[in-house]
């Protein structure tokens, strides 16, 4: 990656970029903006294999080593329905190799690995890996699971919280001891999406792009007033698309390449990210009389409502919020003060039951976590009972 003071480019993402409005939200109900973006959310690397191939020799390791049994153990998932039935037959009756790199060749050859774009050219009828680069889907999607584990429809917009992306980086021979290290150090659901900026080392969880409608703030720390600004922060600063970011707050002006193969598709991406709603809770999987009491405690003695306000139930659109009001701060180091703008966002809930770990850093195990951790932090005096309705409350939403 170049960094440049080189911003020609780059001026379009100044200052959080613009737009960030209702009109955004429109262009979300545009069936033919949606379909492109539905495509580029899932396919598209905007040449980032110049960073997964030319640089990191991802492909190499793939080919020798990542068998499909090791990929679907580092959270990586395979979507069933781009499989032709003979190959869904041989998984089911264990005549396809799934300890064999071969096999996850194949695989990218049908573009089923979700995440990963391989091209693959077959010499003297054997598979050869040319190219591999990542797309939005590899953290942004997962799979339901219907044919197997980790096999299975794709769910897009839903966080892999299965995903080592830190172990699968650090598969890359281009690394010293020291670089994988870290990466190993972050665990599933986790990336660092500023270590390769600042240096620093403290991964935060990999977060929905659904149910954004609405919520003019993007980020775990507002940084963005639309999802263009951090989609394009993303493509060209980690994953190594090519074209240009740049924001003085950071400040940061990054330049990849020479060609842009990233503006022309941020208003798609954007469009269709704005269309995926929340997935509703299931059917049975909270107590609905407690849920109610439990709103009774989120509006009223938990003063939850006074920051998660309105049908989205944030004020992102209005405020920003000062670190202490996250309950994973005080930490060392302080995601928000790596941050563009320095502040923390209040984090819409629709969907929050499909998530857990919860805040930023994942510190809160679960829902009841969540609950136990205002009460003590802000004195709110909630009963036991208390903190179980609310909880209620939350997987409801
Ligand atoms: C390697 C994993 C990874 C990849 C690949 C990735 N993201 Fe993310 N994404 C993250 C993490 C981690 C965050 C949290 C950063 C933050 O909020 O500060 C995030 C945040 C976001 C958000 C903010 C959500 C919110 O609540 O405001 C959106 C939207 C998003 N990503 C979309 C995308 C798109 C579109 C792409 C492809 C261009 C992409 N991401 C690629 C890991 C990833
Ligand atoms: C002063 C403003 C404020 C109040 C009051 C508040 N929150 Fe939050 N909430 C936030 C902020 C800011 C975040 C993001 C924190 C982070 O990720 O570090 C957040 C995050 C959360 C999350 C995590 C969501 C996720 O995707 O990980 C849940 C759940 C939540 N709040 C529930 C509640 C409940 C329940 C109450 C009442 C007991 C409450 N909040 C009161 C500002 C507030």
């Amino acid at each position: 990656m170049t960094r440049t003071g080189w911003a020609v480019m780059g001026a379009f993402a100044l200052l959080g970029g613009c737009g960030g409005n209702d009109d955004d939200d429109t262009a979300a109900r545009d069936e033919r903006l949606v379909a492109e973006g539905k495509r580029i959310f899932r396919f598209e690397t905007f040449g980032d294999e110049a960073k997964w191939t030319d640089t990191l020799r991802m492909h190499e390791v793939v080919a020798t080593a990542v068998d499909p049994t090791t990929a679907l153990s580092v959270g990586l998932k395979v979507d069933a329905d781009a499989l032709p039935q003979s190959v869904k037959d041989g998984i089911a009756g264990g005549t396809v190799d799934l300890k064999s790199p071969a096999t996850t060749l194949a695989l990218l050859k049908l573009d089923a690995v979700i995440g990963l774009k391989g091209s693959v050219e077959t010499e003297n009828g054997v598979d050869k890996l040319r190219r591999l680069g990542i797309t939005c889907a590899l953290c942004h999607s997962t799979v339901d699971n219907s044919f197997a584990p980790g096999i299975g429809k794709r769910l897009d917009g839903w966080p892999n919280r299965d995903l080592n992306a830190g172990a699968i980086i650090a598969l890359s021979p281009a690394l010293s001891a020291a670089q994988k290290a870290v990466f190993n150090s972050w665990g599933r659901g986790k990336y660092d999406p500023r270590h390769n900026i600042d240096g620093l080392n403290k991964p935060v969880v990999i977060p929905p792009a659904y149910g954004l409608a609405g919520v003019h703030k993007s980020t775990f720390t507002g940084d963005g007033n639309d999802l263009a600004y951090w989609n394009r922060y993303v493509a060209v600063t980690q994953m190594g698309g090519l074209g240009s970011f740049a924001d003085t707050r950071l400040p940061l002006s990054v330049t990849n390449g020479t060609v842009d193969l990233v503006s022309d598709k941020l208003p798609a991406l954007q469009a269709y990210q704005l269309s995926i709603a929340a997935p509703a809770a299931p059917a049975g999987s909270f107590d609905t009389a407690a849920a109610l009491r439990g709103k009774l405690v989120f509006e009223g003695k938990g003063q939850c409502v006074s920051c998660h306000t309105g049908a989205l139930f944030t004020d992102a659109s209005a405020r920003l919020h000062t670190l202490g009001d996250s309950m994973a701060e005080p930490e060392t180091p302080s995601y928000a003060a790596r941050s563009a703008s320095k502040m923390y966002r209040t984090s819409p809930l629709k969907g929050v039951w499909q998530h857990a770990p919860y805040f930023h850093d994942g510190s809160a195990a679960t829902l009841e976590d969540v609950g136990a951790d205002y009460n003590s932090k802000r004195a709110l005096g909630l009963t036991a009972q208390e903190i179980a309705d609310l909880a209620q409350y939350l997987k409801s939403l």
